[in-house]
């Protein structure tokens, strides 16, 4: 081989692990603002329900939905109660099981935390399911329907998680914990989202801040589970490419959504989150 076809040989080979380093960063630079997002959400979960429910001050849990504690509805209650705990668990849970370190380091915690994880994905499906259709819900049928679809994907995903970590095909379940990550935290982008259109509109655009309906919420109810997942699926393709161009595509734009994300979450914390506490 020519000296001149090795070094062009060599600079290619350089641009392509520089795309892979490139691609790895923006995945973290993601991964770490969503989830230091999440512990705020799981501190505000923490706080507004765990800490009025020790006091027995149950009815704080109506501060931010009219459906938080209802007079003689104990069975619903205790729904609402277990639903929100398990929320600011699979909420801390779910980052630790998707960490390659701690999955390597700490096997059996992977294999136990994972177990606790996937059945608190359809125990909490279940309780949303009951919230949802027995107690009602704030955003209309349009948002009961929405939501619903979110929780039979998380228990799509979580039942396909479990069975190919019992098969031990470990590449497979590993995408399926990625998309499980990803539908469980639908509820929490939906406020990061809500609350970056506030940031940008400065008002209730595209939806009744009263009923919590109207086109804008329809979209976002969608988008917020639906999008996370396809664009997972478009980085399996960035990541398996040959190529380094849809490796550089794919950072750009994850460098953009971060941005975006990282604006919601600003908005959500002192906005919604931490004035509610
Ligand atoms: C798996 C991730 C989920 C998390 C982290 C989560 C979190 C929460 C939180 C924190 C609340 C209290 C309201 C607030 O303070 O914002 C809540 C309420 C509620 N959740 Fe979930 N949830 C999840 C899944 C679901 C699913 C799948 C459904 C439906 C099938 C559902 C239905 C409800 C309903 C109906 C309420 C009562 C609020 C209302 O009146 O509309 N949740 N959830």
């Amino acid at each position: 081989m020519s000296i001149q076809k090795e070094t062009l040989m060599e600079t290619k080979i350089k641009n392509e692990i520089r795309s892979i380093k490139v691609l790895d960063f923006s995945v973290l630079v993601w991964f770490v603002t969503v989830v230091l997002g999440q512990m705020i959400f799981a501190y505000y979960i923490l706080f507004l329900y765990g800490k009025a429910g020790l006091q027995g001050n149950f009815e704080h849990w109506n501060a931010v939905t009219p459906h938080g504690h209802l007079a003689n509805d104990v069975l619903g209650n205790v729904i609402f109660g277990m639903h929100v705990m398990l929320a600011a668990i699979i909420t801390i849970g779910g980052p630790l099981q998707i960490i390659p370190n701690v999955r390597n380091w700490l096997p059996t915690f992977h294999r136990i935390s994972g177990r606790v994880y996937v059945t608190a994905a359809f125990v909490i499906s279940m309780a949303g399911f009951y919230l949802t259709w027995v107690r009602g819900s704030v955003g209309g049928i349009e948002g009961a329907i929405f939501i619903s679809i979110n929780g039979l994907i998380i228990m799509t995903c979580a039942f396909f998680a479990i069975r190919y970590a019992l098969a031990k095909k470990f590449d497979i379940h590993y995408r399926w914990a990625l998309r499980l990550f990803l539908a469980m935290s639908g509820v929490y982008f939906f406020r990061v989202g809500m609350m970056f259109w506030l940031a940008i509109h400065q008002a209730p655009v595209g939806f009744d801040p009263e009923t919590f309906r109207g086109p804008f919420l329809v979209v976002l109810y969608m988008v917020t589970y639906v999008l996370p997942l396809a664009f997972l699926e478009l980085y399996f393709r960035a990541k398996r490419s040959q190529k380094k161009y849809p490796k550089w595509a794919y950072s750009l734009f994850l460098f953009v959504l971060t941005g975006g994300v990282a604006v919601g979450i600003f908005s959500a914390t002192f906005g919604m989150w931490l004035p509610r506490l």
